[in-house]
């Protein structure tokens, strides 16, 4: 929702412009006072032409003003704010969107994703996108191998996609990425990794299975050294995420979901930095010792296996 598409306009009319309204007397919520102040600005916004902007402005100060009221905000704490709002935006540029990190170390992210995505657990889950995805992930093979930097554990991840009532979703589109073993994404180490590595976009077959050859990912710190991360630091938070690979998944006539699996025996299933850590996609990651299975997924014995099945709702 753009604040344009609500009504606001980027060009602010002068005062002295008339507007049809008689803004000279007091207005019906009265005048500002400690006890009122959150109505009387509330009020202010009774004009607003979208119901739903008015809506959320008079939500937003009625709680924006109980919290000031709630920690009796000093004048030195709230410049304090304002400095760090702005550092967080001068930390944004086209690859670093430092109010998302905020929004994500807030818990906001995951809430927002989380009550536009109810699953009804009938289908699978949804978590944070996060900053590392790329808009067109290599397109690869069924038992393809997406570590081309030979680092790791050796892993065959494996799955299928279906509908809620289980039939299988041939052609499902599948968008996977991941952390290397030291913990980075292939984007965050240009020259270091090769480029696309631990990425890949695969089509599920006609039984709606899907397999490739990774590795196990490894847990990791999100972006910390810019004001997200120096909160993190004051309020005594880490700012690890455990090891998991992301989802994007999705199929003409379903909703699709964008989602993590995480392992069951990474650090810091408990205390993800930004929350998105739902029991539903935890799954284990258990060593196979089998000569024969190896040579038949082209994985070296022994090898990890990590199994997710991916569930789609119907669109709408
Ligand atoms: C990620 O999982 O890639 C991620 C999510 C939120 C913030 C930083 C990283
Ligand atoms: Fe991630």
């Amino acid at each position: 929702m753009s604040l344009s598409s609500q009504g606001i306009d980027a060009e602010v009319k002068p005062v002295s412009e008339p507007t049809g309204l008689d803004h000279s007397t007091v207005p019906a919520a009265g005048l500002f006072s400690e006890e009122r102040s959150a109505d009387v600005v509330a009020a202010s916004f009774a004009g607003t032409p979208s119901p739903r902007l008015r809506q959320i402005m008079s939500s937003l100060v009625t709680h924006l003003h109980a919290f000031v009221k709630d920690v009796e905000l000093t004048e030195e704490e709230w410049a304090e704010a304002i400095a760090f709002l702005t550092a967080t935006g001068q930390k944004c540029d086209d690859v670093r969107q430092e109010f998302i990190l905020l929004s994500d170390i807030l818990g906001v992210s995951m809430l927002v994703e989380t009550i536009n995505h109810r699953s009804g657990g009938t289908s699978t889950e949804s978590t944070v996108l996060g900053p590392f995805h790329v808009v067109e992930s290599p397109a690869r093979d069924l038992g393809d191998d997406i570590a081309l930097d030979g680092k790791g554990q050796p892993c065959l991840v494996s799955g299928r996609v279906t509908g809620t009532d289980g039939e299988p979703i041939a052609g499902a589109l599948i968008d996977v990425w991941q952390a290397n073993d030291d913990g980075f994404y292939d984007v965050q180490q240009p020259g270091i990794q090769p480029e696309q590595n631990l990425r890949g976009l695969f089509r599920a077959a006609d039984d709606g299975r899907y397999w490739f050859r990774s590795v196990v990912p490894r847990y990791y710190p999100i972006p910390d050294d810019g004001p997200a991360g120096r909160l993190l630091q004051a309020t005594g938070r880490h700012p690890y995420r455990p090891a998991h690979l992301h989802f994007i998944v999705q199929a003409d006539g379903y909703a699709p979901v964008t989602t993590h699996v995480f392992c069951d025996d990474s650090p810091y299933l408990d205390s993800d930095a930004v929350f998105g850590v739902k029991e539903s996609l935890i799954r284990p990651v258990p060593v196979v010792d089998d000569p024969e299975a190896a040579r038949r997924w082209r994985m070296p014995n022994p090898f990890r296996t990590l199994e997710f099945d991916i569930c789609l709702r119907p669109a709408g």
